[in-house]
């Protein structure tokens, strides 16, 4: 039977690489999204790598009556993956009710169709902000929720919250939480990968920029934190890693009888600073970067990185791509953007 999987935000970064990777393994993928941070052509690239239609429901998540149409139009849907958000940090603590309005309501909405209309697997994007800065490395998903250092965090933390609730309370509901570390990278074939508005926030849209000369100047945020070399330590994951890890939570949810309710760390178990990062970005591609070490921004975590034992043995899932070969994809994406 074929296999129908809402991807909310499908157009965007990590959701169009999710409806890759789903048609691949044998699922379809119907995007509803609304375009206010993604673009069509990204669809049709989609369709070219997969060789495949893709239905496009073009909408907003937070619209109960547009949701429900959805639903009716593709009856029998097996599962939901809610990517649909905004998630600029900064613009977050200068517009919270944009935030908050957009990210909650669009997963109360999607709930509420989805126990309407009978649909039970749930797969949620969460993100590791949850955790703030961890009192313990690597991070395992028993670690304390710190109160989070944007409304944006917040948002992810309350919509944990809203989905805890609501399968307390629904039989037969089913839902991950996905708690992502830092998503980087793009397709091998250069076809899709991120596409940021204005100067990036994030440091390897910001370095491939400026290694392409669109920015002039990296500035690494701080380098006197308590880390080895001063900067900052992240995990950063592959997006084709990261999209495969959808895929082993849908199937995990599908083969699932039982209600439930789980939450797995999607990232490599690695940690590496900004300046390992900047490094292995220069010696992959031969280019050098002009960057300057700069004061800390404010909210940045010291250090965190992923546990990643609970995926593994849960999902049967691992990170395989590495920092050098998921900065060279980022380049090649860069440089196929001119
Ligand atoms: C941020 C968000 C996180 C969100 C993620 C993806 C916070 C605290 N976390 O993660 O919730 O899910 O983005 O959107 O805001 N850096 C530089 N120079 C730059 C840009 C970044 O040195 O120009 C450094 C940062 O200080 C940080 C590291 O690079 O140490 C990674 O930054 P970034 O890519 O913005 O991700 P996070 O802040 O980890």
């Amino acid at each position: 039977m074929e296999k129908k999987i809402i991807v909310t935000g499908g157009a965007g970064y990590i959701g169009s690489h999710t409806c890759v990777e789903l048609v691949k393994s044998g699922y379809t993928p119907i995007i509803i999204d609304n375009f206010s941070n993604s673009e069509k052509f990204i669809v049709d690239r989609v369709e070219e790598l997969t060789g495949k239609k893709i239905e496009v429901e073009e909408g907003d998540c937070g619209d109960y009556e547009f949701v429900k149409s959805v639903f009716k139009k593709h009856a029998e849907v097996s599962g939901v993956i809610h990517f649909a958000a905004f998630k600029a940090v900064g613009e977050s603590s200068n517009l919270p009710l944009k935030y908050y309005q957009n990210n909650l309501l669009s997963t109360i909405i999607m709930l509420k169709v989805m126990e309407e209309e009978g649909v039970s697997n749930f797969v949620f994007s969460s993100s590791c902000t949850v955790y703030g800065e961890p009192d313990q490395l690597p991070v395992t998903e028993d670690s304390p929720t710190k109160p989070a250092e944007s409304p944006y965090g917040r948002t992810k933390q309350m919509c944990e919250n809203i989905v805890t609730d609501f399968s307390k309370v629904t039989k037969g509901f089913k839902g991950i939480f996905l708690r992502y570390f830092n998503p980087i990278g793009a397709h091998p074939s250069s076809r899709i990968g991120e596409l940021p508005i204005g100067a990036p926030n994030n440091l390897v849209p910001y370095i491939t920029q400026t290694a392409a000369g669109i920015r002039e100047k990296l500035t690494i945020f701080g380098n006197d934190y308590d880390t080895p070399d001063g900067t900052c330590i992240r995990d950063y994951i592959h997006v084709v890693d990261l999209a495969k890890a959808h895929i082993a939570a849908l199937d995990y949810l599908l083969a699932e009888k039982e209600d439930c309710l789980e939450v797995f760390n999607v990232g490599t178990g690695n940690g590496n600073s900004v300046q390992e990062v900047v490094d292995t970005f220069q010696e992959v591609t031969g280019v050098k970067l002009n960057y300057e070490i700069g004061p800390r921004r404010a909210g940045d975590v010291e250090k965190v990185y992923s546990d990643a034992t609970k995926v593994e043995n849960g999902l049967k899932w691992k990170a395989d791509i590495s920092l050098a070969e998921s900065l060279k994809d980022s380049w090649n994406w860069q440089q196929s953007l001119k």
